[in-house]
Formats: structure tokens, C-alpha cells, sequence
């Protein structure tokens, strides 16, 4: 069956990782439609708009979206990703961000003597509202005593879809879940987010659930990643930590997301986690992997198990192998260079035939 996907590149380096997370997922085989949608800063410049006005009526028909980045210093940055990720997101119950932190064979973590075996963690974040619903206001703007308040928002039924998705990851892995909170200085969201998620704890006697608070969570990633399968969190908590997870990995440029709408009514998203990346953008260096692996989530998502395995085992044969990385990898090869290096690979493992599997 074949699958259109919207192809929206973005800003900076989204243009560049953008294509060559297409030529591996064409390099799979699997009938996918790339529609390709000029939306971002330049379209920002063009029209006042980052995306057309009907924009999200034009993405409701497609399978999947796939997004490099969003974001230019020519606009600014809550303009940028307020006219075009953050509706999305919203628009499109896109309630759970999934992302995986996993060393990849090769790669050097800057965590000293980690392995790949001992850095594989799993966070799953609330993508639609916590800190980044909007709710607030400015007032006696220009003054002296100009003030502002930004009021996170935490509903039973988004903690509950995001916690239940994520004890069902943890009950397919190694059925630990941490959840990360700051219910000891919050006096209402925190308390009740760890009500609602401890409290389906009874719904998955599988899964152990242990309660971390969010800053002595970010000491154990770099302590004891080997101690974190899954971890769920707030929108904001879950953004800084997966950053530092990019980090442990390797570098911004390896680290992938999904944006699940978990009904299915609307298409969900697929990006790596970096940004447009200014001081790179344009020079062919831009480490492409993100968005490979990005890909690869979505093929996972639509379906094509076996294709999104394709995809991680070819990218894990290039790191692991070292002749094509990028700059930020301690390589020179150019983010095409690495692109089709994967697509090679995935080529390769294709005519190889189908791998019996465990
Ligand atoms: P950034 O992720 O673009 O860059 C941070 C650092 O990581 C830079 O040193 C950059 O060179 C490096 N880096 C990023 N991607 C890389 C790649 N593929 N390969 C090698 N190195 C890479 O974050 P920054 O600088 O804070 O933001 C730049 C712009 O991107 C801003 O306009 C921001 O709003 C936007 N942004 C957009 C996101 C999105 O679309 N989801 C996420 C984060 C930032
Ligand atoms: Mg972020």
C-alpha cells in the first residue's frame, strides 16, 4: 500500500539531513509518496506566514509527516515555532513524544567507558501542554512594573495517554519506568501528574515504577544510564532531559523523535531532535543520522517493522564501520556522503535476503 508522506524540510540543516533520510527510506523499498511542502522562515519571509492558511487542512490527508527543523534568525524563535511545529502538535493530538537515547556501536559517548549495551533509554514526553500550552499573559507592558505569567496546564487525559504509552513501552522492554517529576516544590501539577501516573501502576503489574525527581534524574543519566529503560515526563522536563540524552549519545546530530497521534485520526510526526543548526547550515556538514533514525521511527509507526530494523541495523553498520561520519563524529564525510552510505547499507542488506529473525 503506498503511503504519502509531507515532506516539510524547514530551516538550516533541515534541508540537507531532510533528503537524505529520503534516499534511505527509498533505499527500503517500501512504497512511500514524498510530497515535498516549502514551509519555514523562507516561506515566513515570502508571506508573513511560516505555513499557508490552510496549511494544516493540506497536511490532514497525508500518512505521516516527516520535518527537518524549524527556526531562523530572520524570525524569531517563538514566531517560528509557534506558526507551524507547535500547531501541528497540538492540532493533530499529537499527545506523546517518543525518544529513543541509544549509543550506537562506534560511536564515542562523552559519559567516559560507556558501551553501547549500557546506554539505551527510552523517554517518552507530553507533548501538548505542561509548560508549553500558551495560557498566560503580559501586563503594564513598557513599565516598570511590566509582569508576566505562564501557567502550565496538566489535564488527567493527556498525563494518562502519555503514561499509559509509556508503561507499555517499558512492559515490551525492561519493564522498569521512571517517572520524572518535581512533586516536592510543585504544589498542584507535579503532586497530580504523579497521582495519575503512579496511579495506573496497577494497570501493568509488569512494570516496575519508580518516582525520580526531575534534577536528581539528570545527575543518573550521566551516573548510571544503565539504570534508565523508560522514562516519562512532563513536556518541558522531558525537552531538557532528552537533550542531555543527545549528548550522552554522541551529539545533537544522532538523536530522533516521533510525535505520535495515538488515535490515528491524524497524521503524527517525524523529526530529528535537533534545530536548524545556524553555525553549520549550508555547508554539507550537518550529521544526518537524526533524521535517518527519525525515518526509521516512521516506518515503525506506518507499520514496516521489519524496514524501520533495516534502516537502525544499516545506520549501526556505518557507525560502527567509521568511514563515513560527519565533523561533530571526529569525521569529514559530507551529510550525503553519510546519507548514502545508509542507503547503501540498506541496499545491501536487502539483496542479502530477509535475516531469520532471534
Ligand atoms: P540546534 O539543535 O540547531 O544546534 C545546537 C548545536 O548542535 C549547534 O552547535 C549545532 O551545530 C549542533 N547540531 C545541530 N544539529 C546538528 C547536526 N545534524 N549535525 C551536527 N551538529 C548539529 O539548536 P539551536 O542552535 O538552539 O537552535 C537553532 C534554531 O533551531 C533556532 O531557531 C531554534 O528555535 C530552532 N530549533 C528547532 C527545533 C525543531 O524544529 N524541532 C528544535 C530545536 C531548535
Ligand atoms: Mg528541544
Amino acid at each position: 500500500m503506498m503511503r504519502r508522506i509531507a515532506v516539510i524540510e524547514g530551516d538550516g540543516v533541515g534541508k540537507e539531513v531532510i533528503p537524505a533520510g529520503v534516499s534511505v527510506l527509498t533505499a527500503t523499498g517500501v512504497p512511500l509518496e514524498f510530497e515535498p511542502l516549502p514551509w519555514g522562515c523562507d516561506h515566513h519571509q515570502r508571506t508573513g506566514r511560516m505555513m499557508p492558511v490552510d496549511g494544516l487542512s493540506t497536511l490532514a490527508g497525508f500518512d505521516a509527516i516527516y520535518l527537518g527543523a524549524v527556526g531562523w534568525p530572520s524570525v524569531p524563535d517563538d514566531v517560528s515555532l509557534w506558526g507551524l511545529l507547535l500547531p501541528i502538535r497540538k492540532h493533530f493530538h499529537q499527545d506523546v513524544n517518543v525518544r529513543p537515547v541509544r549509543l550506537l556501536p562506534g560511536i564515542r559517548s562523552p559519559l567516559a567507558g560507556r558501551t553501547a549495551a549500557q546506554v539505551d533509554m527510552l523517554f517518552v514526553r507530553e507533548n501538548t501542554e505542561g509548560e508549553y500550552s500558551g495560557a498566560g499573559g503580559r501586563v503594564h507592558q513598557g513599565t516598570a512594573h511590566e509582569a508576566a505569567v505562564e501557567v502550565p496546564v496538566f489535564t488527567r487525559r493527556a498525563i494518562e495517554r502519555t503514561a499509559r504509552f509509556a508503561y507499555g513501552r517499558a512492559g515490551e522492554r525492561r519493564r522498569h519506568l521512571i517517572n520524572v517529576t518535581k512533586s516536592n516544590a510543585s504544589r498542584h501539577a507535579y503532586p497530580f501528574w504523579d497521582e495519575v501516573v503512579e496511579g495506573l501502576a496497577t494497570d501493568y503489574p509488569t512494570v516496575r515504577v519508580e518516582r525520580v525527581l526531575v534534577d536528581a534524574m539528570a545527575a543518573r543519566m550521566v551516573s548510571h544510564p544503565d539504570s534508565i529503560d523508560v522514562a516519562v515526563g512532563s513536556n518541558l522536563f522531558a525537552d531538557i532531559l532528552t537533550d542531555l540524552g543527545a549528548a550522552i549519545q554522541g551529539g545533537m546530530g544522532l538523536a530522533a523523535s516521533a510525535n505520535l497521534c495515538l488515535d490515528g485520526d491524524w497524521p503524527s510526526l517525524f523529526e530529528p531532535v535537533h534545530g536548524s543548526a545556524p553555525d553549520i547550515a549550508g555547508k554539507g556538514r550537518a550529521n544526518p543520522i537524526g533524521a535517518i533514525l527519525a525515518g526509521a521511527l516512521m516506518l515503525r509507526a506506518l507499520g514496516e517493522d521489519a524496514a524501520g530494523t533495516l534502516v537502525e541495523a544499516a545506520v549501526a553498520e556505518v557507525t560502527l564501520g567509521g568511514q563515513a561520519l560527519t565533523a561533530d563524529l571526529g569525521g569529514s564525510a559530507s551529510t550525503t556522503e553519510v546519507g548514502d552510505a545508509v542507503a547503501a547499507a540498506v541496499r545491501r542488506r536487502r539483496t542479502a535476503g530477509p535475516v531469520a529473525a532471534g
